[in-house]
């Protein structure tokens, strides 16, 4: 069977005024003045525990969105039990069956339903129009359409027969069920986790952040009217920990699929090796987790291309994507007109609620995140090896909000070189030219997260100077490029070292993971 050929969701442009960004502003101001609630989905039902929690915005602490149903341990067990019961239907429905259930997904998210994910995401999440199109718009639809694509091609393959005998691959999932644990900087990792497992006849429980629920429903709203059956994904929301803790004592537990903090995935997989013998099956263990993504300029760059990856990769979504550019290694020759660029690029820089579309910077997602740019910036200020030089203003009186701040660090081992922050500031460290050759030799060695990097430069020797030495820094490696945005079936996306297993999510490599082959040899 072919499915139909998949292609990446072209990216509405939302002009001032056009039809389409209206549109998407009067859905962002109605959900804005109704109350939500929302319910955890477990076994197809929705399940209100009366423990609520209020919803707010980033963008407005004050202003109460509604509230969620929190979930306690039976609602975890249950949740499990639902996924057991629902396995054996599932696991055993033609990948056909599966796989429309994720393409009509996808035709929903692109038609009736990409206002009202793209205004959750703007309002749940605190991002722009523009931002929200891209990650609960296109990448979703792109995660289900190219990962259905994946599947195909990987039930495909199949091992060499000879005469008298026929051999086959049988790509079964896995046994018992999964579990995902999902972020909140994207409303598309938070729908590709589970449904990538599911879509290869997995069962799941999925525990969106705490700070994603609002767009989360979104999803399961969808998911369901594309026809999900009752128990093959549950949407509990309980607390992280202990709900861990829960699910990886169950024997039935056989693969993770996280996106999240480096130290949660480390705790995570020592609670795995504490439990491995509990198991019936070895889990698989899927994580993305942190970063502190390089841009390094080459003499021979372009001032402007640097400057500008520089402002679009640190503080697009307020440098809260894991692939942000959160340092920078820019030669002393180019500094003065890379550092004037950014001045006058940063001047144009509005920053508020995404109500208005023209607001490129927007909220930090929590007062956590917000303390801890606040005490960045802080430091940095009086630091005696670092200088604020952009930026540095917070304001947590409505929302969120701390201003694109740039640090130049005289010292390249100076904690925002090296530290993850997770917010809309980057630091840069000026370089002597005739130091390039040791500048990548520093940043590799300050390296030990590995998820993206740009290198920028017109000479092609340097460009390969910097692939080589730079080769294991980045799962993602962009040349003359911001190391932002990877496009689904085009730069599979994942990261090693301390930033995850690399198991590339939108590929087939992601999908492998979830599948328990067998190998079936029949004789004529
Ligand atoms: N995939 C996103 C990007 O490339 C980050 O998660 O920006």
């Amino acid at each position: 069977s072919q499915v139909p050929t998949p292609k990446n969701e072209p990216v509405r442009s939302y002009a001032p005024g056009s039809a389409e960004i209206k549109s998407l502003i009067a859905t962002y101001q109605k959900m804005w003045s109704e109350e939500v609630e929302i319910p955890m989905v477990i076994d197809g039902k929705e399940v209100k525990t009366g423990e609520k929690v209020s919803l707010h915005s980033p963008q407005d602490h004050q202003h109460t969105l509604g509230y969620y149903h929190k979930g306690n341990k039976q609602h975890v067990d249950d949740a499990i039990n639902s996924c057991l019961k629902a396995r054996a239907e599932w696991a055993n429905l033609p990948w056909e069956q599966r796989a429309s259930i994720f393409l009509k997904a996808a035709d929903l998210l692109a038609g009736p339903y990409r206002d009202k994910i793209n205004a959750a995401t703007m309002i749940g999440q605190s991002k722009n129009a523009m931002q929200a199109e891209i990650d609960s718009a296109c990448e979703a639809i792109d995660f289900l359409r190219f990962n259905v694509q994946f599947m195909t091609e990987l039930y495909s393959e199949q091992p060499v027969s000879d005469a008298g005998i026929w051999n086959r691959a049988e790509y079964r999932p896995l046994e018992g069920f999964t579990y995902a644990i999902t972020p909140f900087n994207f409303t598309a990792i938070s729908l590709n986790l589970p449904t990538s497992m599911a879509m290869m006849g997995n069962v799941v429980v999925w525990k969106p952040s705490a700070t994603q629920i609002y767009s989360a429903k979104v999803i399961m709203d969808v998911l369901i009217e594309a026809g999900l059956p009752a128990g093959v994904i549950n949407m509990v929301f309980s607390g992280g920990a202990e709900t861990s803790k829960q699910i990886l004592e169950h024997p039935d537990f056989s693969g993770i699929h996280f996106t999240g903090s480096t130290e949660v995935f480390q705790s995570l997989w020592r609670q795995i090796g504490e439990n491995i013998h509990k198991y019936k099956t070895y889990p698989r263990i899927v994580g993305e987790t942190g970063g502190k993504d390089f841009v390094v300029a080459h003499p021979s760059a372009v001032p402007s291309q640097v400057a500008t990856a520089l402002v679009r990769g640190a503080f697009e979504y307020q440098g809260q994507k894991c692939s942000a550019a959160s340092r920078a290694y820019v030669p002393q020759s180019l500094w003065g007109e890379v550092k004037r660029i950014m001045g006058e690029q940063l001047a144009e820089i509005k920053m508020g609620s995404p109500e208005d579309p023209s607001n490129f910077v927007n909220a930090v997602i929590d007062k956590a995140s917000f303390e801890k740019c606040k005490g960045y910036i802080e430091r940095a200020q009086n630091a005696n090896d670092a200088e604020v030089i952009f930026g540095g203003g917070c304001d947590d009186s409505k929302g969120w909000f701390v201003q694109p701040t740039v640090i130049q660090a005289k010292n390249p081992h100076y904690e925002s070189m090296e530290e993850e922050i997770f917010g809309p500031i980057l630091t840069i460290y000026v370089y002597e030219d005739q130091d390039w050759k040791a500048t990548l030799q520093l940043v590799d060695e300050t390296s030990p997260y590995a998820l993206t990097g740009a290198v920028f430069a017109q000479d092609r020797y340097a460009i390969n100077e910097a692939t080589k030495a730079l080769e294991n820094a980045a799962g993602n490696f962009y040349i003359n490029d911001k190391p932002t945005g990877a496009v689904v079936g085009q730069q599979p996306f994942g990261g090693a070292r301390a930033s995850g297993t690399n198991d590339k999510a939108g590929s087939k490599m992601n999908l492998l993971r979830w599948v328990s082959a067998r190998s079936i040899k029949e004789n004529f």
